[in-house]
């Protein structure tokens, strides 16, 4: 689904990505841990081919969509036009309303078309977020620390969303500094140091991974 091979990433002479290769399966969730800086934001962007790397492929298969950390909502539009007003430039004939509506529905906030984003909690903006990224419906969903400033109790309930994501198929990548929450929903955890993949584990096979992970902070 995703395949990464030699990435090297560079900024201002600086090597922020060096060397890094991996793959991505269908429908499993990939976790990005490793210290501030490490190379998380920037491997995501080179992967939504928002950044270049300066050599290396990265291959992926189908539609790709980053759910940025600060969720960038229009502050000036409800929850229903910021879903609908990408897919509307787009293609102006098909019936986004309808499809949004469903997916707010299915995310719990169908309550909330008509309120802005200031009118919103964190985790509820998190899921307009969310919707707003399935609208394109992404094979791949790219989520950039997407429990940052959120509470424990809803983090736990994005733990939930993006398994019910996971279970429709898209396969994820996540990048994240909290790593109780990367335990709890990644099949596969990368730790990025210093633009390098210093551990690659599959938490369930670990005694304890998060002990584990820390020692490489
Ligand atoms: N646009 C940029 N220009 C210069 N340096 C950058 C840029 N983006 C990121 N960096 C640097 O790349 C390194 C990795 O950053 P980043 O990918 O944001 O790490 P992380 O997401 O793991 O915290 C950092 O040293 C950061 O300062
Ligand atoms: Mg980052």
């Amino acid at each position: 689904m995703i395949k990464i091979s030699n990435v090297r990433k560079l900024f201002n002479e600086i090597i922020v990505l060096d060397d890094v290769s991996f793959s991505v399966e269908k429908s499993n969730i990939v976790g990005l841990a490793g210290p501030s800086g490490g190379g998380k934001s920037t491997l995501m962007r080179c992967i939504q081919k928002l950044d270049k790397p300066n050599s290396g492929t990265i291959k992926c298969d189908g539609r790709v969509c980053f759910m940025f950390q600060d969720f960038q909502l229009f502050p000036h539009m409800t929850v229903l036009e910021n879903l609908t007003y990408a897919p509307t430039l787009k293609n102006k004939k098909s019936n986004h309303v309808k499809l949004a509506l469903e997916m707010l529905e299915n995310l719990g906030i169908g309550s909330k078309a008509d309120a802005y984003p200031k009118q919103l909690s964190g985790g509820q903006k998190q899921r307009v977020a969310l919707a707003r990224s399935l609208m394109i419906k992404p094979d791949i969903l790219l989520c950039d620390e997407p429990t940052s400033g959120l509470d424990v109790a809803t983090t736990m309930d994005v733990v939930t969303l993006l398994e019910s994501v996971r279970d429709m198929g898209v396969t994820m990548v996540i990048a994240s500094h909290d790593l109780d929450f990367l335990i709890k929903i990644s099949d596969r955890i990368l730790l990025l140091k210093e633009g390098r993949i210093a551990v690659d584990i599959v938490p369930k096979e670990i005694d304890n991974p998060l002990e584990y992970l820390k020692k490489y902070y």
